[in-house]
């Protein structure tokens, strides 16, 4: 099954561009690698899609030694390996004065008034009305130090003043380590910028199938009244990896599956699929719905911890046909790190709608694929009819949204096989996205330009997230263990499949 291009509804007005505010995009590490492999291929996307401001600048701010044409090589570099469209020397022409660099030490003062200078002829020459987007593509420990930078030097315009300029900083994960230092890096900002200047980013919220969870349960009438308690026996959220640590070991060794997926990725997958609907679809309507969820967690306390949240490591395995190393022998790993690449746990969200419905979280690297999906399991016929003993009971009907990488849903049902006799068989109905989806970080960069905070994680969420996992840490650096091992290429330990069926259940695997 495939969409029908006849019913297309716009949602979002078309003319975005029309929209769109002049603006200066600086991008504080501006030649690092996310810039590079995300960043500007996201931008030079937006540019062909006309989804950038008419007048608009985008400089790269950092201390490599380039210039403006250097800068342009190494975003064309960029877009050559990462865009999701091949580099169009047209199109590229029209993008690449557009990027400009300015070089600084972030720790300099001298370097923030170089960059204002620096701004200010772009905003004569490009017509950039001093409206400024400061991206933070920096470790959080430089956050405190680029923010005083610019409040010194006059860059950070106040948020209420009406028709001033404005300001607005982009914040990238991790934001914090646990929950004390989330509550910390959030002060600091707070410091500097006003809560409606900051855009926290989660990837994830940035994709247009996690996006769209929203409108398939409010825009459509079949979802909703299934969607509680009475009709639903339990919930898996699945994000696998087929990728293992690769280069970013130096990070990951010390944060592990629970701090960098599931406190940020996976439960805001879950709050898009147990909020409530919204007041609006303004921001804060729907940022408080999905707060609602995370307060709604029931904490994981005591032995529920070691009952009800597993952690693996990667051992050698098979992964794509393919020989690869276990976790403790990746490049900058600890040869004895007890870092978890995998974690399942089971949760509840304890309102009117979901009590009692377990909802299974599970992410790893090194999984058999790379998929990201959401099973709602729906509760069984009774076992009257066609389910009547002594047959083995009959599957249930699942829902599976597929976030990545063959976008869609599909239903499964039982049907009846052709024929006289009366034999069932289970059938999936498959919808698949056929148009291309925009990279999540297009979505976000369009959406920080345009003032847009729905998808942008807020100080409040992140902290209460945090919350929900600060257990979890504290039970495990109470009593630390040696996690699991799983070969690569597995579904993970064996713990996690002996955890759900504990409840009688299994994973679904994609
Ligand atoms: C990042 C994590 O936030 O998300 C990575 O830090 C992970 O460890 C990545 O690999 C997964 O993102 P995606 O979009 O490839 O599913």
């Amino acid at each position: 099954m495939a969409q029908d291009s006849r019913q297309t509804v716009e949602i979002h007005p078309s003319r975005i561009k029309q929209r769109m505010p002049p603006c200066a995009l600086v991008i504080f590490g501006g030649a690092g690698d996310l810039s590079h492999r995300k960043l500007l291929p996201a931008l030079y996307n937006l540019s062909i899609d006309n989804e950038l401001p008419e007048h608009v600048a985008v400089v790269g701010f950092s201390m490599e030694d380039l210039n403006d044409d250097s800068y342009r090589q190494f975003a064309r570099s960029g877009i050559e390996q990462f865009s999701r469209r091949p580099l169009d020397e047209s199109q590229w022409s029209r993008f690449a004065p557009l990027l400009h660099f300015v070089r600084g030490d972030f720790t300099d003062a001298s370097t923030y008034n170089a960059l204002r200078t620096r701004l200010a002829e772009i905003d004569q020459q490009a017509g950039t009305h001093e409206n400024r987007v400061f991206y933070f593509a920096i470790p959080p420990s430089f956050i405190d130090t680029c923010s005083n930078g610019l409040k010194a030097s006059g860059m950070i315009q106040p948020a209420d003043v009406e028709r001033a300029p404005f300001t607005r900083v982009v914040v990238e994960k991790p934001i914090g380590s646990d929950l004390a230092s989330a509550r910390e890096i959030n002060a600091r900002l707070a410091r500097y910028f006003d809560e409606s200047q900051i855009f926290r980013i989660d990837h994830y919220l940035g994709k247009e199938t996690v996006e769209n969870l929203l409108v398939l349960r409010f825009a459509n009438s079949v979802f909703e009244p299934l969607w509680s308690s009475h009709f639903v026996d339990h919930v898996q959220i699945t994000v696998a990896e087929q990728e293992g640590v690769g280069t970013r070991a130096a990070y990951y060794d010390h944060a592990g599956a629970l701090r960098d997926m599931v406190q940020s990725h996976l439960l805001q997958v879950l709050c898009m699929i147990a909020m409530e609907a919204p007041r609006t679809t303004a921001a804060d309507a729907v940022r408080d719905s999905k707060l609602d969820v995370l307060r709604s967690l029931k904490p994981l306390e005591g032995d529920e911890i070691g009952r009800f949240v597993v952690r693996g490591q990667y051992a050698e395995g098979v992964v794509a046909g393919e020989k690869v190393n276990a976790y403790r022998s990746e490049e900058h790993v600890a040869p004895d790190s007890t870092i978890e690449t995998f974690v399942a746990l089971r949760c509840f969200v304890e309102n009117w709608r979901w009590a009692g419905v377990p909802f299974y979280l599970r992410t790893g690297k090194r999984m058999p694929k790379r998929a990201s999906e959401i099973a709602i399991y729906f509760k069984s016929v009774p076992r009257i009819l066609y389910n009547n003993p002594p047959r083995p009971p009959l599957e249930p009907n699942v829902l599976v949204l597929r976030i990545q990488p063959d976008e869609g849903l599909a239903l499964n049902i039982i049907s009846k096989l052709p024929g006289a006799e009366v034999r069932l068989a289970p059938v999936k109905v498959d919808f698949h996205y056929t148009t291309a989806s925009p990279e999540a970080y297009e979505t976000l960069l369009r959406d920080v330009i345009l003032g847009d905070q729905t998808l942008f994680m807020r100080r409040d969420t992140i902290e209460a997230a945090w919350q929900f996992v600060q257990n979890i840490l504290d039970a495990w650096a109470e009593a630390p263990s040696e996690p699991p091992l799983y070969p690569a290429g597995s579904w993970g330990p064996i713990e996690s499949a002996l955890m759900i069926a504990a409840d009688g259940r299994a994973w679904r695997n994609p």
